[in-house]
């Protein structure tokens, strides 16, 4: 068995500190996510940051995301995604220089862990380039024999809030062109939604994870926050395809 972790949505800011008045602090947000997985959890598999990892795409941002991993859960093999708040060019830098992959593809046990580029440069919705749809093919047609991982920023299917269900991935139908001739990929996990999500599309599990810094209301007409505490996603990943999964909130109370 394989476990692995997700957390989503750190949206640190240029300088520590709340990014809009009546938010909390991102940093110390993702500092008390960090230690409550360093707590509660061995080292995973892989620990997976998928997305909008800074409010604004500065290096200072990225630099400080990487100074916390690394006083929290050091030697944890981290892999991101970048988000519509990100600039992918900064963050790979950032990313490459601490030796994180972006995107990319790992295998782990029987397993194939691919991320997958949906973020397009100044617009929330996200896209899946035909090149990046030819890679994702490519990378599953040469690993027939494992079980399929996805995870991608944005959501890949409504989840009932109007206003988010206008920014979500706008090629969904593409993305599940490709996932159709790969019977064995198991699950697609995403970010963007600030909030936990469970649902399934012929076989493949679809889960959202909630950020580590605010949440969303779900099933919201329009943008609405919650007041949910913030948290991270456990996968367990079983060797006949089987995958057990629960989100662990981290509340205030746990602030140590
Ligand atoms: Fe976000």
């Amino acid at each position: 068995m394989q476990r692995i972790l997700q957390i989503s949505d750190t949206h640190l800011g240029r300088e520590p500190g709340p990014i809009r008045a009546g938010y909390p602090d991102s940093d110390r947000q993702l500092a008390r996510v960090l230690e409550a997985l360093a707590r509660n959890e061995d080292r995973p598999g892989l620990l997976w940051l998928t997305g909008d990892l800074a409010e604004d795409p500065a290096p200072a941002a990225y630099a400080r995301l990487l100074h916390l991993l690394d006083q929290h859960v050091k030697g944890w093999p981290v892999a991101g995604l970048a988000g519509n708040h990100d600039d992918w060019h900064t963050l790979h830098r950032a990313f490459d220089a601490a030796g994180y992959p972006l995107d990319g593809h790992r295998i782990l046990g029987g397993w194939l862990l691919i991320g997958v580029n949906s973020a397009v440069a100044g617009q929330a919705a996200g896209r899946i380039e035909p090149a990046e749809l030819d890679r994702l093919d490519q990378v599953l047609t040469t690993h027939p024999d494992h079980w399929g991982l996805i995870a991608i920023h944005h959501p890949v299917v409504p989840i009932g809030s109007a206003w988010m269900d206008r920014i979500g991935l706008s090629n969904p139908d593409d993305l599940f062109a490709v996932l159709d001739r790969h019977p064995r990929v198991r699950a697609c996990l995403f970010g963007h939604i600030h909030q936990d999500f469970r649902g399934k599309r012929q076989g493949i599990e679809l889960l959202g994870c909630p950020s580590t810094c605010i949440q969303f209301a779900p099933e919201s007409e329009r943008f609405a926050l919650d007041t949910e505490a913030a948290g991270y996603r456990v996968l367990d990943l079983h060797p006949d395809g089987r995958i057990d999964t629960r989100i662990q909130r981290v509340s205030e109370e746990a602030r140590t």
